[in-house]
């Protein structure tokens, strides 16, 4: 099996802090920084048709993955696809309604968890694959000190999506099921926990140089439940992943989870720990950073707002973080409302 994780990793920054390796300048990405916030993702967004339309067509993907390089020549790509493929791929139906986020039809009891098809998923998951080898040759010819991120969500919060069957604020239907009918609900996680193991396995296997694993909705289990939920599915996951793509770096996005983010980090075995907002920075430069890189975790209406309010929370992050193994990133994604120009001020201040 040809495996790529390691080709180029000694020279780009990015693989070097995620290595542990502190730099002189932090390497910096953003989550979601491909998006509507510019006017060239909303152009190749309306050639593509929908939104599950544009993840899934590869030339396009790629197009959209490359724009904020462009303009920004950030130290790493992050595929450009989304969390609910995973779904999707188990043939479970997704769609995305204009201006409403996702819609799924929700998986409640056993028999709409026994349609649930693993088999399909590489079938169903091939454009995503198709965009990585894309991506991956075009960072080589164009940009070949980028960095490619793959990607998934966690089964806890791809989870929610699936029962809840949308975006959601209270878990309600998740948690019902989770609390009422626990062996039903484990049996779920193990589904996308082995799902979620095959489909970055294969964005390896097409060039993804490391892995991102995003939990959003971590904040939103009990600490009753947090190993359960969140730590050990993905123990599993970084571990068949490390056994199958030796040295292959794997970042934790824990969000929100608060007083478990010590556990989570010492438990998983992850390389890198993403932070949000909420984490205080001399908190996580004491207690975290000696075990792993930290990433984060500037507020991203910061990037709206903009001056100086920018530059002090720009420089309270690097002043507490620069002294040890460290990627500069916002603590969520980017939001659509951002001006394009203060993402230019952001790059300036990092690579001053
Ligand atoms: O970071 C990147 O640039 C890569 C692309 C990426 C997207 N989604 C593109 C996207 C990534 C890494 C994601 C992850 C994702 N998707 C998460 C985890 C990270 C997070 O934000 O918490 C979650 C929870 C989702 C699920 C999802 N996808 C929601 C809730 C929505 C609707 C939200 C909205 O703003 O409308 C999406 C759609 C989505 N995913 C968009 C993009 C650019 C907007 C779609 C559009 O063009 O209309």
């Amino acid at each position: 099996m040809v495996d790529q994780t390691t080709r180029g990793a000694a020279q780009k920054p990015f693989l070097r802090a995620l290595a542990g390796e502190t730099l002189a300048k932090p390497p910096f990405w953003l989550m979601r920084q491909a998006g509507r916030y510019l006017a060239e993702y909303r152009a190749t967004r309306s050639q593509a048709g929908g939104f599950l339309d544009l993840c899934l067509s590869p030339e396009l993907a790629c197009e959209v993955t490359l724009q904020p390089l462009r303009r920004y020549g950030m130290d790493a790509a992050i595929l450009f696809s989304d969390i609910l493929i995973v779904p999707h791929a188990l043939g479970q139906k997704v769609g995305f309604a204009e201006g409403e986020g996702p819609r799924l039809e929700p998986i409640r009891d056993a028999a709409a968890l026994a349609r649930l098809d693993p088999i399909g998923l590489h079938r169903r998951a091939a454009p995503v694959y198709d965009t990585v080898r894309l991506i991956r040759s075009a960072l080589e010819r164009d940009f070949p000190n980028i960095a490619l991120i793959g990607f998934a969500g966690s089964p806890w919060t791809v989870a929610c999506y699936m029962v809840e069957g949308a975006g959601s604020k209270e878990y309600m239907q998740v948690k019902e099921m989770a609390f009422g009918d626990p062996a039903l609900f484990a049996k779920l996680l193990d589904v996308l926990t082995e799902a979620t193991i095959e489909y970055l396995s294969a964005q390896v296997q097409a060039g993804a140089e490391a892995v991102q694993l995003f939990d959003s909705w971590a904040g939103a289990v009990p600490a009753t439940h947090f190993d359960a939920w969140v730590v050990r599915p993905t123990v599993r996951i970084v571990s068949a992943l490390k056994a199958r793509h030796p040295g292959l770096p794997v970042i934790g996005f824990p969000r929100q989870a608060g007083h478990n983010l010590e556990g989570f980090v010492t438990a998983t075995g992850v390389d890198a720990v993403s932070l949000d907002p909420s984490v205080p920075v001399s908190w996580a430069a004491k207690v975290l950073q000696p075990k792993v890189t930290v990433q984060g975790n500037l507020d991203p209406v910061l990037l709206i707002a903009g001056g100086d309010a920018l530059r002090r929370g720009v420089a309270g992050i690097l002043e507490g973080w620069s002294g040890r193994p460290f990627i500069f990133n916002l603590g969520h994604g980017i939001i659509k409302e951002t001006p394009p120009e203060n993402v230019a001020l952001l790059t300036q201040l990092l690579r001053a």
